[in-house]
């Protein structure tokens, strides 16, 4: 009797996810397994079943295409519902209607490529003996157990797109341009692409940032003969008074949105500057992966089959260069990753002069990589501060 794996891709998508089912279907032919796509996520395991076969032949060309093949599902019946400790729960008859599944098609392992939400409904099968493995996809690039997750690649590549469009529009007319992109909890897009970009300003959720200090470096700035500003926002920063913007959901994460209107009002109201708002949203999601993520997701699907092979269910393939390895997808789940403030991309980035919105314009790079540097004088090399301070009331008169 022919063995047989199954694929499924859930919750939102990103680039890279037809590479992974690619790699696995092209895997496996080589193995001598057969391959078949659970459609629209989880859903697609039970009532009805779902599914396609999937060969070589079925997956010519799409290795450099966007989104699945095979469908995902977000909010379905299988979505993360918060119990204990923010367990996700899933009712007994839909694991039950999935093990028959699996039993009756003869799986004989299910790769389930996910999210952090995904992961953990993926290990709760596992729980209940469904043989799974897992593979780690999201933009957000923030899974604990994992270097990379594919998607991010392509989503900075957008976001450092956008950046570079909107540098000489706003260069044009001497405007602030205020790009908020996704991410979630994480800053790692905005801050991969801020950089990549030459962003100004850039918020993110693991550093606290005040208007003022916003202000300052879009003032020191003017004051150095630059008359406009790139900020970068990511949409899980947290304002200055703690909070974050999007839409309470109940019981569900927040949908996240919103706070690049916020910062570009109130600068506008602080300046008397023109400010202007640009979201990126699910733009950052969509079209061809990245020759970094193709490669990235080709691997996870050959690997992914290798743990089949090898019989090592609940766990997920991970990158962590120079290996491919794999870790109990219950290690992997509900661990955020988050940027380090002291990592060496934030300080790469403050030595640059880019700002967190945490310090005063002319203080950005003060103590990075703990250099004391004897011969600048206190306050910096032009008494910046200073100027900057004019500068600002200068413009509050206006
Ligand atoms: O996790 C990926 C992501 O794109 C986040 O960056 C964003 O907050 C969220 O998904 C958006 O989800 P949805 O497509 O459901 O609005």
């Amino acid at each position: 009797m022919s063995k047989r794996i199954g694929i499924l891709t859930s919750g939102g998508d990103c680039p890279g996810l037809n590479a992974v089912i690619r790699g696995t279907v092209k895997s496996c032919a080589q193995l001598g397994y057969d391959c078949v796509g659970f459609l629209k996520g989880y859903e697609g395991l039970y009532d009805p079943v779902q599914y396609v076969q999937l060969t070589p032949k079925s997956t010519v060309g799409i290795l450099n295409q966007g989104g699945t093949i095979l469908g995902s599902t977000n909010k379905g019946r299988f979505a993360a519902v918060k119990g204990v400790e923010d367990r996700v729960e899933i009712a007994q008859h839909l694991v039950d209607g999935v093990k028959e599944t699996v039993n009756q098609l003869d799986i004989d392992g299910l790769i389930c490529v996910g999210g952090d939400g995904s992961l953990a409904i993926a290990q709760q099968f596992h729980e209940h003996g469904i043989p799974v493995v897992g593979v780690p996809k999201t933009i957000d690039n923030d899974l604990s157990a994992t270097a990379f997750t594919f998607g991010f690649d392509s989503a900075i590549e957008c976001a450092t797109d956008a950046l570079d469009r909107l540098h000489t529009t706003a260069a044009s007319h001497e405007r602030i341009m205020v790009l908020e992109v996704m991410g979630r909890h994480a800053g790692w897009i905005a801050l991969h692409s801020g950089i990549a970009g030459g962003g100004d300003v850039i918020l993110i959720p693991e550093i606290g940032w005040s208007y003022e200090h916003v202000c300052h470096k879009i003032l020191h700035r003017e004051s150095q003969g630059k008359k406009f500003t790139l900020v970068v926002v990511a949409e899980g920063a947290h304002l200055p008074d703690g909070g974050i913007v999007g839409e309470e959901n109940a019981g569900r994460q927040i949908k996240l949105g919103g706070i690049g209107k916020a910062v570009t009002t109130e600068i506008e109201r602080r300046l008397h500057r023109e400010a202007r708002l640009c979201v990126l949203g699910h733009l950052q999601r969509g079209g061809m992966p990245t020759t970094f993520d193709r490669v990235l997701a080709t691997q996870f699907g050959a690997h992914a089959v290798r743990l089949v092979v090898e019989g090592r269910f609940g766990e997920m393939i991970c990158s962590r260069p120079p290996e491919m390895t794999s870790v109990p997808i219950s290690e992997a789940v509900h661990r955020v990753r988050q940027v380090d403030p002291n990592g060496p991309a934030v300080q790469a980035a403050r030595a640059l002069g880019i700002s967190f919105g945490d310090r005063p314009a002319d203080e950005v790079s003060h103590g990075v990589f703990d250099i004391k540097l004897e011969h600048l004088p206190e306050n910096g090399p032009d008494n910046l501060l200073e100027t900057a301070e004019l500068a600002v009331e200068a413009a509050l008169a206006n």
